[in-house]
């Protein structure tokens, strides 16, 4: 299965000023849409919090700081899903991943919730596309594939 981590980020690296930022700075947002409409989205619980409404199409999976990824993940049958965030959750299931689809926005907050909260071991990429956000001039998707 592919386990592909979505985010929007920063040029230096962070998804939200804290962790309880509804995140409105986004512009790529109907990209993050068309690719997760009908794949499980896994994100942690204070993402959940900071939604909105529901992910409509998509299976949400809530994480709490009980669970375990490798069970998790077992448990979903289908052929790819999305871990959405936030840092902590990334970092959770940053073991498991297999591709990375990262928006670099024009923005640095020098300070606030990392891609990786805490990660300890480094990872080797690959990239493999560059994808343009429709509408919006000069903002692209990079799409990595994660190498180990
Ligand atoms: N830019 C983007 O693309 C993007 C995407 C997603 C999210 N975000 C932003 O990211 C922020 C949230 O990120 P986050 O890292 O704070 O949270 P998170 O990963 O969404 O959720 C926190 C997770 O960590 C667990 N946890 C909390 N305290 C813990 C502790 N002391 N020890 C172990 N586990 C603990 C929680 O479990 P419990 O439920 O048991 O507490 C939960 O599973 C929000 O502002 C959100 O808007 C941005």
């Amino acid at each position: 299965m592919d386990i592909i981590l979505i985010a929007a980020i920063t040029a230096d690296g962070y998804i939200a000023r804290h962790s309880n930022e509804t995140v409105e700075w986004t512009l790529d947002l109907h990209l993050f849409k068309e690719q997760t409409m009908g794949w499980p989205v896994i994100m942690g619980s204070n993402t959940k919090e900071t939604l909105n409404t529901d992910l409509s199409g998509r299976k949400e999976i809530v994480i709490h700081r009980d669970d375990i990824p490798k069970q998790i993940l077992s448990n979903i049958k289908t052929e790819k899903c999305f871990v959405i965030g936030g840092g902590k959750t990334n970092t959770l299931f940053s073991p498991y991943l297999t591709h990375m689809y990262l928006t670099f926005h024009p923005l640095v907050f020098a300070k606030g919730v990392k891609l990786f909260s805490n990660l300890k071991d480094e990872m080797e990429l690959t990239l493999l596309n560059v994808v343009p956000v429709i509408n919006r001039k000069n903002l692209y998707q990079f799409q990595y594939k994660i190498n180990k």
